[in-house]
C-alpha cells in the first residue's frame, strides 16, 4: 500500500494575497482570466469558450489529488476577488515542478505576481522540502521574465514542452542557512 499523498490545498499568504485551490465556485473569475487576450498571449494555451467549460476544467484538475500540490487561486484579502493564479505543477514530461502565475491586466504592475512568485517559491521549498524549481516561459513575455528574474530565478537554456520551445528559469533550495 503506498502512503497517501500529502495534499497542501491552502498555499502561502503575503501582505495582499491568499493562496488556495480553486472550486467550481471559482469558474466565473476563473473564466475571466483565461478567456481575455492579454493574459493569454503568452502562454502557449487557447482561451477558455465558456464559464460552463471553466467549471469543467476545475473540476477535472487533478494535480492536488495527484500530486499534492497544484496552481493556487490567488484571493486579494482587501476584497475577497479572485484575481489570478500562481502555484507550483508538476510536469511529467520534463520530470520537474514549475512556477506558473496569471493575474487579470487590472491588477498587473503592482507587484503582486512578484510577491505571489516568490511566496510560492518559497513555500515549495520550506514547506514542501522542495530542492528544485524552474519557470518556463516564451522570450517574448518580458514582464513574466522580470518577474523570474526578481524573485532570484535564473536562465538555465531552451527546453521544448509540449511542442513549444520556451526559456527555462531555475532556482535551487538554499542550502544550510545561506539565503537566496
Ligand atoms: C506576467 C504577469 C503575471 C506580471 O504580473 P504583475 O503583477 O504586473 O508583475 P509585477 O508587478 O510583480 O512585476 C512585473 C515586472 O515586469 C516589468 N514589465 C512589465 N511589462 C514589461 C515589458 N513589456 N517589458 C519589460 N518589463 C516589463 C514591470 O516593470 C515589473 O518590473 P519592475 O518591478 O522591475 O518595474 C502579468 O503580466 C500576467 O498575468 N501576464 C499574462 C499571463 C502570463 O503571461 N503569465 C506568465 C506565463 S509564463
Amino acid at each position: 500500500m503506498t502512503a497517501p499523498v500529502k495534499q497542501y490545498r491552502i498555499g502561502p499568504k503575503t501582505d495582499r494575497l491568499m493562496h488556495r485551490a480553486m472550486t467550481i465556485d471559482d469558474a466565473a473569475a476563473f473564466y475571466a482570466l483565461n478567456s481575455h487576450p492579454e493574459v493569454m498571449r503568452y502562454t502557449g494555451e487557447p482561451p477558455l469558450r465558456s464559464v460552463d467549460e471553466a467549471r469543467d476544467v476545475i473540476a477535472a484538475y487533478p494535480d492536488f489529488d495527484t500530486h499534492g500540490f497544484g496552481r493556487w487561486g490567488c484571493v486579494l484579502k482587501d476584497t475577497g476577488a479572485l484575481i489570478g493564479f500562481c502555484g507550483l505543477k508538476y510536469l511529467d514530461e520534463l520530470g520537474e515542478v514549475d512556477v506558473g502565475f496569471r493575474f487579470l491586466p487590472e491588477y498587473w504592475g503592482r507587484g503582486l505576481a512578484t510577491e505571489a512568485c516568490r511566496a510560492c517559491v518559497d513555500f515549495g521549498f520550506e514547506r514542501m522540502g522542495l530542492k528544485r524549481i524552474i519557470a518556463l516561459v516564451l522570450p517574448e513575455n518580458l514582464a513574466s521574465i522580470r518577474v523570474l528574474e526578481k524573485v532570484g530565478m535564473r536562465f538555465d537554456g531552451e527546453v521544448g514542452y509540449e511542442g513549444i520551445v520556451a526559456l527555462r528559469y531555475v532556482v535551487e533550495a538554499a542550502r544550510g542557512g545561506e539565503k537566496r
